[in-house]
Parts: C-alpha cells; sequence; structure tokens
C-alpha cells in the first residue's frame, strides 16, 4: 500500500532524512519512533507532497510523490500536530465541506459524506455553529472528520497527541484505530513508547535521519532479547551506539 524508496533530504549539507526504506501493507499501522530532530516531520511532510525529497521516493497507494503528487493528495488523509487547524469565522460543517472542496468532491458527496461522519461522530448538534464556538473536543472531532472527508486509504499523522491532555489523547488513539478498522493504512510518527505499543503493527525507530531498525514490536523484542521498547530503543539510538 505504500513503499518508501531510498527517501532522503538535505537542507544545505545537512542529512536530515537519510535513506529511508520500509513498506507498510494495507491495514496496518506503522509508527515512526524517535526523539526531537530525528526527522519525523520532514519524512511525513515527505509522503504528504508538502516537501520535494532530494533523493529517493515513496509510493503512496498506486501513486509516485514525485512523479504524481496530485494524486498522492487525493489518496491521503493528513492529521498534523495538536492544534485542529480550524477557521475560527466557519461553522464546522463549512470547515469540512471547503477541505472536501480542495478535494474536488462535488456538492451532493459532500453533503451526504458531511451527513454521515457527524453521525458517526456525534457532531449533529453543533455542526452548524462556528468554530470559535466550539469547546476543544468538539473542534478535534471536526479536525478528525476533515481529515477523512474524501475517504483516503492512507492516513498521516505527525504527533498527533503531542500537547494534547488525556482525554484528547484517548480520542486520537480511537480514531487511529478507528481507521485501520476501516482498512486505511496508518503512519504515524511519536515519541512516546507506551503510544507506539499500544497502537503498531510496525515501528520504525529513526534517529539522526536514518531508520535503525523496523518491525513488529514482538519482533523487535525477540530480535533484541529485551522485553522494554524503551531499553531497545536506547540502545538503538544511545550513546554507545554513536558513529
Ligand atoms: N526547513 C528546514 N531547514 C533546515 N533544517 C531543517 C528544516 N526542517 C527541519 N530541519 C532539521 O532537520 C532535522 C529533523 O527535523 P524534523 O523532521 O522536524 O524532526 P522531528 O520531527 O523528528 O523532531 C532537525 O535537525 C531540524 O532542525
Ligand atoms: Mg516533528
Amino acid at each position: 500500500m505504500l513503499s518508501v524508496i531510498n527517501l532522503t533530504k538535505k537542507f544545505g549539507d545537512f542529512t536530515a532524512v537519510d535513506n529511508l526504506n520500509f513498506k507498510v501493507e494495507r491495514g496496518e499501522i506503522f509508527g515512526l519512533l524517535g526523539e526531537n530532530g530525528a526527522g519525523k516531520t520532514t519524512t511525513l511532510r515527505m509522503l504528504a507532497t508538502m516537501l520535494k525529497p532530494t533523493s529517493g521516493t515513496a509510493v503512496m497507494g498506486k501513486y509516485d510523490i514525485n512523479n504524481e503528487p496530485e494524486k498522492v493528495r487525493e489518496t491521503i488523509g493528513i492529521l498534523f500536530g495538536g492544534e485542529s487547524g480550524l477557521y475560527d469565522r466557519l461553522t464546522a460543517a463549512e470547515n469540512i465541506s471547503y477541505f472536501a472542496e480542495l478535494n474536488d468532491m462535488d456538492r451532493k458527496s459532500i453533503k451526504e459524506r458531511i451527513d454521515f461522519l457527524a453521525k458517526s461522530f456525534g457532531m449533529e448538534e453543533y455542526l452548524n455553529k462556528r468554530a470559535s464556538k466550539l469547546s476543544k473536543g468538539m473542534k478535534q472531532k471536526v479536525a478528525f472528520a476533515r481529515a477523512i472527508v474524501h475517504n483516503p486509504d492512507i492516513m498521516l499523522f505527525d504527533e498527533p497527541t503531542s500537547g494534547l491532555d488525556v482525554g484528547a489523547i484517548r480520542n486520537v488513539h480511537d480514531f487511529i484505530l478507528d481507521c485501520k478498522k476501516q482498512g486505511k493504512t496508518v503512519v504515524f510518527s511519536s515519541h512516546s513508547m507506551s503510544e507506539v505499543e499500544k497502537l503498531c503493527d510496525k515501528v520504525g525507530i529513526i534517529h539522526k535521519g536514518k531508520l535503525k531498525d523496523t518491525g513488529s514490536i514482538d519482533e523487535l523484542k525477540r530480535k533484541y532479547e529485551n522485553d522494554s521498547l524503551e531499553e531497545i530503543f536506547m540502545r538503538l539510538v544511545g550513546d554507545m551506539n554513536e558513529g
């Protein structure tokens, strides 16, 4: 469903993402685990076609990020950062439908889709309220609905829980698991071991732009003969293994 092939990004002389290779199958959740500055956001920005790779590429569904970025954008849904990024002056429904229009959906399917999403997220009562009048939790649901309004096959989440409180974190986790249930392929980044253990089918440990290892959590635990993802992580990125 998604293949990353020798993906590299340089900013001047500095290599932020260094020759990444990994594959994610349909319906899998892949977690990119790394410290601050590891290259997670840069990687996800390239997969989302917001940033051009210096070299290498990725195939998202059927489409190559370098050759068919517009097609890639139709295939993916994005939820980046902790902020909802809604337009305060638009209503919940208008926020969602604006995004749907950007994705070339026609009016009829936009309306049907918003009705469906409003039901499934329980947003019917505030669909026509301005975003500025909504609670944090309501805004969060609108942001989820907006991210999947065009029913993308692949979802990209960049540190989706950073800066959120416990309840909001749970909502994000439920949303990610729900995307998987619907058969979507999910790539998300995190620096939280427990989050990655809870959600991921596969994890890639990234450090200084390089993918140190990748596999299911069980595979990694067996390979490193260690039951703690945190210890495995430290062993892979720690000072003893520098250079
Ligand atoms: N636009 C940019 N120009 C120069 N350096 C950048 C730019 N964006 C990111 N970097 C650098 O690339 C590295 C990886 O950043 P980033 O992908 O944001 O890491 P992460 O999301 O894992 O914290 C960092 O050292 C960061 O300072
Ligand atoms: Mg980041």
